[in-house]
């Protein structure tokens, strides 16, 4: 496989890079952290030529950006451009999809999960890895089924490197994208999955553990929308004692569904 100059030759390349994915490696990344944002708020160098000055943004104003371009979408459709489009975030340049939605986009209820993951990355489709299939077994227990009763979003549109959580800086700046799309889809019921998703969109400083067993709501203009938090089903296929306290928020959900005719 090595040539003389222990280089791998180019024949070998697609066998070598086959084995890294069935091996479980999805990407290439250095050894050491780079914070984007602090070398990019770190004073430019001070140089002679003005044609070299950098510009630095903050994170408020690329946040703020979003949400003026947020606002001036009137669709699900054009949400879904403009996010492509969107440069502002840096997981942009990491992954391989915008991952925007799936499931009925002429349903009533809304599920939020995180942010992509390896299989999301590689499909553009939330939830289709061994979680997704998990939250469709969850749901299909009380008769609710993804291509017909709910719509499927995630807090992040993209994935972060390496299945890492999202930076407190990453969610404010997609923070608008979703809370646009929460508007544009008008949902009659929220249902939130996993302690990112439920801390960020109820504005609370509480972890999954507290949040989840109770209902909350979500502002949207003039109305208040009933909200469920869920543990992630992430989490779920890794601590199996859990799935007695999700059953009970399941059928608390369904419960509402039909209270609620939807
Ligand atoms: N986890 C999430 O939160 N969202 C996905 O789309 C996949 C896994």
């Amino acid at each position: 496989m090595e040539n003389d100059t222990g280089n791998i030759e180019n024949k070998d390349l697609p066998s070598l890079l086959r084995w890294y994915m069935d091996s479980g490696v999805d990407e290439s990344i250095g050894d050491e952290t780079l914070d984007w944002f602090a070398i990019s708020t770190q004073p430019a160098p001070k140089t002679t030529s003005p044609a070299k000055v950098t510009a630095t943004v903050s994170v408020e104003q690329i946040a703020e950006k979003a949400e003026q371009l947020a606002a001036s979408c009137d669709s699900l459709s054009d949400l879904k451009q403009t996010i492509k489009s969107f440069d502002g975030c840096r997981l942009k340049k990491t992954a391989t999809h915008t991952v925007f939605s799936d499931g009925n986009p002429d349903s009533n209820i809304m599920l939020i999960g995180e942010a992509p993951g390896v299989d999301e990355d590689r499909q553009g489709i939330p939830f289709v890895g061994e979680s997704g299939q998990l939250l469709d077994r969850m749901f299909k227990a009380i008769d609710l089924a993804r291509e017909k009763d709910f719509y499927i979003a995630n807090i992040m549109p993209w994935r972060p490197p390496g299945n890492r959580n999202p930076t407190s800086e990453e969610i404010t700046i997609c923070l608008p994208f979703i809370k646009r799309h929460i508007e544009l889809f008008k949902p009659e019921l929220i249902i939130l999955l996993g302690g990112i998703s439920a801390k960020n969109l109820l504005n609370s400083s509480l972890g999954i553990t507290r949040l989840r067993g109770k209902w909350a709501e979500y502002e949207l203009k003039s109305s208040k929308i009933p909200v469920r938090s869920l543990f992630h089903p992430a989490y779920l296929l890794r601590q199996h004692k859990a799935k007695g306290d999700t059953w009970h928020d399941l059928l608390e959900i369904k419960a509402k569904v039909e209270e609620l005719s939807l």
